[in-house]
């Protein structure tokens, strides 16, 4: 494919994001369509943005329905940057249409999506990957290095951070929540990919067992958003088969602007962390098999291979390499480059351990689309 003929659905301040950077950092690709529910996202200037999206790219057909645009526009690929929860239909659709797709995350919102998506992946020409842009961070390129190369050893216990600080009342709180509710509904645990994809990427086995608790709400009632009944906090514990441990934390409120994510890696010869305090992210690690003392390098997000490519922005350059990676997947007919099913493996445990917290921590068995006795799972 020599050109790529691009839509995008859901013009939210990630799909205009998105959207803009494939349309001019990438000369082969053509930003053909837009689709959101709201026609306000593509012609009118919106938040973060200089002008309108129209006027950026004038020959781009807007559409108000998704099912048209999959329909008239032609599409090799669709960026599918709909709210988190709701993303499984509109890749299915695009799938059915044999339109690549590359898919924001959390991949799909419950066991019954995971199903139907990873069939329809199975059946389709086109391919589907996952935008879990955090596996592109340096922390992520440098963790699977020293895995790979044997400094870790196997690592055995394993945690992660998202924390956001929660400021309702903010220009930034208005900006980002004005095109859908799901940052106030969703269960802070559900949107673990950021935190698990890295980890996940070094590890050869599946979460198999999940115990989570959430702490309920622990401020004044009047101090949260009408509809907000997110836990100040949840957090959850994830267990292979083999043994390793995963502990994964996740706010729903939080009166600190402490470093959004924070990484720490056990291996049987060696230590990885990523600690993001003051502005000043550091990635720190030793390895018994070569340099014992700890050593200590900036972690910024940039991905090394893309340190000195000035297009590379977003997210500390993250966006552009998920987006740079697709693209050229689709130009030389390689596979997707974070799969789906890397997307669901760091997806469905953030919804295992929902019900485990529903469950009042109780033990929730995990099980994948790939696994024999998944069928059984499917309520
Ligand atoms: N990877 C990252 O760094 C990162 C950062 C921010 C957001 N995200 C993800 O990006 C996605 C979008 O986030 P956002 O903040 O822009 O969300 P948002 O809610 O602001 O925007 C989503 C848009 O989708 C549109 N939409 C919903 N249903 C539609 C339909 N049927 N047809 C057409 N349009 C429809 C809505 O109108 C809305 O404008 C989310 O999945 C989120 O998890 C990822």
């Amino acid at each position: 494919m020599d050109k790529i003929r691009l839509g995008v659905v859901g013009l939210g301040h990630r799909g205009r994001q998105m959207f803009h950077l494939s349309g001019i950092s990438f000369d082969y690709v053509i930003p053909v369509a837009a689709c959101d529910l709201f026609s306000r996202n593509w012609y009118k200037k919106q938040w973060l943005m200089d002008k309108p999206m129209a006027e950026y790219f004038p020959e781009t057909e807007f559409y108000d329905s998704y099912d048209e645009m999959l329909e008239k526009a032609g599409l090799d690929a669709v960026l599918v940057e709909t709210g988190a929860d709701v993303h499984a239909n509109f890749c299915v659709k695009a799938l059915e249409h044999n339109v690549n797709v590359l898919t924001d995350i959390p991949v799909v919102a419950n066991l019954e999506e995971a199903d139907i998506l990873w069939k329809a992946a199975q059946k389709s020409k086109a391919i589907i990957s996952v935008g879990a842009n955090p596996n592109e961070q340096k922390f992520a390129c440098m963790l699977k290095d020293f895995y790979e190369s044997g400094k870790l050893g196997k690592p055995y216990y394993m945690e992660a951070e998202y924390i956001h600080w929660s400021l309702p009342n903010s220009e930034f709180h208005k900006g980002i929540t004005e095109n859908g509710d799901w940052r106030k509904l969703l269960c802070p645990i559900r949107y673990c990919t950021h935190s698990l994809g890295p980890l996940l990427a070094i590890l050869d086995e599946d979460l198999k067992e999940v115990s989570c608790f959430g702490t309920g709400q622990h401020a004044d009632s009047s101090e949260y958003e009408e509809g907000n009944k997110k836990d100040d906090m949840s957090c959850a514990q994830f267990r292979t088969d083999s043994g390793v441990v995963v502990r994964l934390l996740r706010n729903g409120r939080c009166r600190a602007a402490i470093g959004n994510h924070n990484y720490r890696v056990f291996g049987t010869e060696g230590y990885m962390e990523r600690i993001d305090r003051l502005d000043k992210p550091t990635i720190r690690f030793n390895s018994m098999k070569d340099n014992p003392e700890l050593q200590e390098i900036s972690g910024e997000f940039m991905p090394p291979a893309y340190a000195d490519n000035p297009n590379a922005v977003g997210h500390g350059g993250m966006d552009y390499a998920i987006l740079d990676k697709f693209f050229n997947a689709l130009k030389n007919g390689l596979p997707a480059p974070i799969s789906l099913k890397e997307g669901l493996a760091m997806t469905l445990p953030g919804i295992y351990a929902e019900e485990s917290s529903k469950r009042g921590g109780e033990i929730v068995k995990m099980l994948y689309p790939w696994d024999n006795d998944w069928s059984t799972n499917i309520k």
